[in-house]
């Protein structure tokens, strides 16, 4: 069934590159979400991601209590990206958003930052996350771990009886820059991390390797890489109690929700778990509050995370 208000898919004059917006909902206010750059095998690949992703996001924002509907762009890398057609492709990118005349701002996401939101700013108002000395809250990388944190706190507590995760084995399956925050924001636990790209190793935590991460012995999974990771395959040899991660899209389709339910494994869905870069974002450069106050924000995802387990 259809159920996005828009799908958008332009070539873009500077690069020749194809760049996309798929509007999920305005219902509840006008639509956020991040703009990926990312390589896809086939173009109705990225078509998919685009969708899933929208919708994610509206979801997200509902959970978090955020006046605004999903959206979000994907900037489909087909060549090597010189530093000038990245640069192209971002404006291109920017005249797709205002086509859309505010309905859709956008923000960072997988392989974009705070620096392409100032090109994109070049062509259009509708761009948030700028770097910090040039007057936007720049990575909400900060902001999601915390959630992801108050997130877990409050699962572990339903699952283990208590919110301390000391002692406990934890495994972060994508060692990015949400997945190192997260690992050093557990202090105590005993910290395994895994990644496909092997320079992220580090002496600081355990190490396993991703193909094992979904299968190691330990107390807590959190998926911190991409999507689609949690598959009836997957879910079969998981032995954690707990899974909450910030990797968007995590199961491959809903019946997994039940798998892991019948499995006994408490699961924390994405969208209420990686809440926090969007409610930081939006209270700081939207509302105006101050770092304190938005980051308090944010750990009202621990507050929901024990409404919704508690079956409230
Ligand atoms: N950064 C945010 O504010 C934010 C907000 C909401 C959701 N998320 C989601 O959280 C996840 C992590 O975000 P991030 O900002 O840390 O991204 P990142 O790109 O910094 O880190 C992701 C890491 O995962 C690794 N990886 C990729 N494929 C993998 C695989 N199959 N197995 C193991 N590792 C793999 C990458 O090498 C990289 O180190 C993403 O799914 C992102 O969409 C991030």
């Amino acid at each position: 069934m259809w159920e996005h208000e828009r799908l958008v898919v332009r070539t873009g004059a500077r690069s020749g590159m194809t760049t996309m917006v798929a509007l999920h909902s305005t219902r509840a206010g006008s639509a956020v979400g991040g703009c990926r750059m990312k390589a896809y095998e086939q173009i109705t690949d990225a078509v998919a991601d685009v969708l899933r992703l929208s919708k994610a996001m509206t979801l997200k924002c509902d959970a978090a209590g955020i006046p605004h509907g999903g959206a979000k762009s994907v900037i489909v890398v087909d060549r090597p990206l010189t530093p000038e057609l990245r640069r192209d492709v971002l404006l291109d990118h920017a005249d797709l958003i205002n086509e859309f005349a505010g309905s859709y701002r956008a923000g960072p996401d997988v392989g974009t930052g705070p620096q392409d939101m100032v090109v994109l700013r070049e062509l259009t108002p509708w761009a948030y996350c700028l770097p910090e000395d040039q007057g936007g809250t720049g990575s909400s990388s900060g902001p999601t771990a915390r959630g992801v944190l108050a997130a877990l706190e409050a699962a572990a507590e339903h699952t283990f009886g208590t919110s301390d995760l000391t002692g406990r084995k934890v495994v972060i399956s994508g060692f990015g820059s949400v997945g190192e925050l997260i690992a050093e924001g557990l202090a105590g636990a005993d910290i395994t991390v895994s990644d496909v790209d092997e320079s992220r190793r580090s002496g600081r935590f355990g190490w396993v390797h991703p193909d094992e991460a979904y299968r190691v012995e330990a107390d807590v999974l959190v998926p911190a890489a991409v999507g689609g990771v949690l598959s009836p395959e997957t879910v079969r040899d998981l032995t954690v109690k707990l899974v909450v991660g910030p990797a968007n899209n995590q199961l491959t389709d809903d019946s997994v929700a039940d798998l892991l339910a019948q499995r006994g494994i408490v699961w924390v869905p994405d969208h209420v778990a990686s809440a926090g870069g969007v409610i930081y974002t939006l209270a700081r450069e939207d509302d105006g509050d101050d770092h304190e106050t938005a980051l308090k924000r944010v750990d009202v995802i621990g507050t929901t995370v024990r409404r919704l387990l508690a079956g409230r």
